[in-house]
């Protein structure tokens, strides 16, 4: 039995689920998950009462987004919780481990260190702005599903949005300088060597075009 044969046991529904489609489940998680409960999830500190907050307008996913913004919110905040964009992770909070990378008209930040108010003007892209509005996955998303490179994926999409704008850099790394490219980001699983393949197979997507699903995808 291959590893993406291996059936786990999925808790909500009692069904077998394949490690390819828990993948994909999180990939495109981000954009599922509730925009409506998002408000009630905001950690302590970040909190808002309302005042002192000023309407702006965002571009985001290509998107204009008005939202009241404080003076010191973090544009990981806004993200997370004022726009429900969640796939945006926040793991240390203080520029460390790069789960919270956004692009800022095509540059990789940290968005935890990034104020709301300063990219006024830019164009934020996110790990929900990198599918093609049918669904159609990015190159790089692809490659993950097709090399199943993460395991816990808590770090995926700051992985994912790092390797973009690496790759609109560098498109044909070689495995060293995309490793350099990615090195702003951390995984706590510890799974870097499929993380590289992955995104090696995406650099060639890239250049080269996704193949058709078959034999071609599996080589
Ligand atoms: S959450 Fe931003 S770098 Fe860790
Ligand atoms: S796959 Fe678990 S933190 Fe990276």
């Amino acid at each position: 039995m291959t590893e993406s044969e291996d059936p786990r046991r999925d808790e909500g529904t009692g069904k077998n689920i394949t490690r390819r489609r828990f993948i994909l489940g999180v990939i495109a998680g981000g954009a599922a998950v509730s925009a409506a409960s998002y408000r009630f999830l905001a950690p302590h500190g970040h909190r808002s009462s309302g005042a002192g907050e000023r309407l702006i307008t965002l571009n985001v996913n290509g998107k204009p987004r008005r939202v009241e913004v404080m003076k010191q919110e973090t544009l990981a905040y806004t993200l997370r919780y004022k726009l429900g964009l969640t796939g945006t992770k926040l793991g240390c909070d203080r520029a460390e481990c790069g789960a919270c990378t956004v692009l800022l008209d095509n540059v990789t930040h940290y968005s935890c260190s990034v104020l709301t108010n300063t990219v006024r003007g830019k164009q934020v892209t996110t790990i929900e702005g990198l599918a093609e509005p049918g669904g159609k996955l990015h190159p790089v998303q692809q490659a993950v599903v097709d090399n199943q490179g993460f395991q816990c994926a808590f770090c995926m999409s700051g992985f994912m949005m790092a390797a973009v704008g690496y790759l609109k850099q560098n498109p044909n790394p070689t495995r060293a300088e995309l490793a350099q490219g990615i090195s702003g980001n951390l995984c706590r699983c510890q799974d870097y060597n499929k993380i590289l393949d992955s995104f090696m197979r995406g650099a060639e997507y890239l250049r080269k075009g996704v193949p058709a699903a078959g034999a071609a995808r599996r080589a």
